[in-house]
């Protein structure tokens, strides 16, 4: 999409490790009106897939998610982090693994917020090794409900989420390819 990647060329930076810092428009500051226009542009890739929930997680999922659901007029759901977790009966729970922060967070979604027959659109900002997309799809596997999409802001294509993805044959867009983030240079994957 190209209005995104001009924005991240423009106000993008890459950090030592091969991070993308993009804090002033999606991760921190946020710009909504971009927000919107991405929201829009996953309600087009996703309009044939009888989308009638979205489901996130806390937090930089959020802006993104909350933009597409009001563009395709469904319910957004997002999953909370936790360090531990007590009492869970109520809740679908996956452990997600971070490579980047070397830590594991559960999250969790109220059974409440996830019903039968939903299909589901996953939504996030970033898609890198894929683990906070794992954890979704074992809670919308618990709920055993349909997920019909996965729509990423920002997809690293260098780091193995994406090919796990294509695994499973769910239908996945991203709506900017990074090929490499080498020498401080983004990069984007030649259309
Ligand atoms: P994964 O979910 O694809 O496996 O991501 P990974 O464990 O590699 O990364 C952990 C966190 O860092 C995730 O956010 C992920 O979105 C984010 N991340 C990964 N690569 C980049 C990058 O190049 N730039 C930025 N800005 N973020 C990146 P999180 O821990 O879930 O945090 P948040 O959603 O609360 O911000
Ligand atoms: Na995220
Ligand atoms: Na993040």
């Amino acid at each position: 999409m190209k209005l995104l990647e001009d924005m991240i060329r423009k106000n993008g930076t890459v950090l030592p490790g091969e991070v993308l810092k993009v804090d002033n428009f999606l991760n921190h500051q946020v710009d909504p009106k971009l927000m919107y226009e991405l929201g829009g542009e996953f309600k087009r890739l996703f309009k044939d897939e009888g989308i009638t929930r979205i489901l996130t997680v806390e937090s930089s999922g959020i802006a993104p998610a909350v933009m597409t659901g009001l563009q395709m007029d469904v319910p957004v759901v997002f999953a909370r982090k936790h360090k531990s977790l007590t009492l869970i009966d109520n809740l679908y729970t996956a452990t997600v693994y971070s490579y980047t922060k070397q830590v594991s967070n559960k999250i969790s979604v109220d059974k409440r917020f996830i019903l039968p027959n939903d299909r589901v659109l996953i939504i996030d900002d970033f898609l890198a090794n894929g683990q906070a997309v794992q954890g979704l799809l074992e809670i919308a596997s618990a709920a055993k409900v349909e997920v019909a999409g996965v729509g990423v802001v920002i997809e690293k294509s260098f780091q193995k989420g994406r090919k796990m993805l294509e695994k499973t044959g769910i239908h996945v867009e991203a709506l900017a390819r990074i090929a490499s983030l080498a020498n401080n240079e983004v990069t984007f994957v030649q259309d």
